[in-house]
């Protein structure tokens, strides 16, 4: 079972990042968004990164347009209606992931393989919003999308092992590292990494100086330090994936720190908003000032 069209619906962070690995791979794609805002958004970063990448002298203008090329944009589910497979990528609320299953279970074909990117809730319930609750898996990209090679593919209860396995196939032709595992919370990859920056954020909480929490891990060999990272990640969803996995393995290590919750609280949530536990120059950008 080969996917020839995929559509990714949700195109933040995740979701544009999604849907420039797919083109990357010579996948045609469909993008869809709620709004014309927040389509045009998601165009643009996906403009910007392959754009950056040509001034990097990684990809040529020629490249860059075919891969654009391959991607369309709608704010229409209609415009999935024949896609093989599609990816949700949509913010973690549980009422919004149905709401869009339920979308995509009335205007997908019978046979199409729908995936959710989430990384902290449960694909079985997700699943659970649909009238086929064995076409849907789990497929879990890492921040940055374009550069992380993990993919972690999860298997419902009931998901159809065939689709698993052609999701596998998919992500592993892409140029990724598919790990295919089991609906647990956090998975396997937040399970553990979180169990170290959980703790990052409570010792930032209790007086240590940022800079020294991520200048000590940076230099045993991490290509970033812990809250400099979750700024990355994004706070808002450090803290669902961190209530998330401490709901399950009732760990101390996985409790939120309270220093989480306040700054996404204010609004402050990591490099997207311009601000985390560091203040960068502007939304969306990795300088810190
Ligand atoms: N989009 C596309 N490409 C990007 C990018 C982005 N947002 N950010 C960086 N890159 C590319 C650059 O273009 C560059 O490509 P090149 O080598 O082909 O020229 C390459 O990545 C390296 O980038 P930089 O030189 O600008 O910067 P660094 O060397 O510092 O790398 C980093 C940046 C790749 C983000 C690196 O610091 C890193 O690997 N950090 C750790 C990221 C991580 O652990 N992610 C997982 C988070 S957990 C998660 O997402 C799960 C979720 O469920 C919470």
């Amino acid at each position: 079972m080969g996917f020839g069209k995929v559509g990714v619906v949700g195109l933040g962070t995740m979701g544009a990042g999604i849907a420039e690995v797919l083109a990357r791979g010579g996948v045609e794609t469909v993008g869809v968004e709620i709004n014309d805002a927040a389509l045009e958004r998601g165009r643009s970063g996906i403009e910007g990164s392959t754009t950056r990448a040509v001034t990097r002298g990684k990809l040529t203008e020629e490249a860059r347009d075919q891969i654009l090329g391959r991607i369309t944009f709608s704010t229409d589910f209609g415009a999935l209606a024949d896609c093989d497979l599609v990816i949700e990528a949509v913010p973690e609320l549980i009422a919004l992931k149905a709401k869009v299953f339920a979308q995509l279970d009335e205007v997908c074909r019978p046979d199409a393989v729908l995936a959710t990117n989430t990384s902290s809730l449960s694909v079985t319930e997700i699943a659970a919003a649909t009238s086929r609750p064995e076409s849907i898996v789990g497929v879990h990209f890492f921040n940055p999308a374009p550069v992380m090679k993990l993919v972690e593919v999860i298997h419902s209860e009931r998901s159809r092992p065939e689709f698993v396995a052609a999701v596998t196939e998919l992500v592993g032709d892409l140029g990724k590292v598919p790990v295919t595992i089991g609906d647990r919370a956090g998975f396997v990859a937040n399970r553990l990494l979180f169990g170290l920056l959980g703790p990052a954020a409570q010792l930032a909480e209790t007086g240590v100086a940022k800079e020294d929490i991520d200048a000590s891990l940076k230099a045993i060999g991490l290509p970033m330090g812990p809250l400099t990272l979750m700024d990355l990640i994004g706070l808002d969803t450090c803290l669902e994936v961190l209530e998330a996995v401490h709901a399950d393995s009732g760990s101390p290590r996985h409790e939120p720190a309270g220093i989480l919750r306040k700054l996404v609280d204010e609004g402050s949530v990591g490099r997207k908003s311009g601000g985390g536990f560091y203040t960068y120059d502007r939304a969306g950008s990795g300088t810190v000032v």
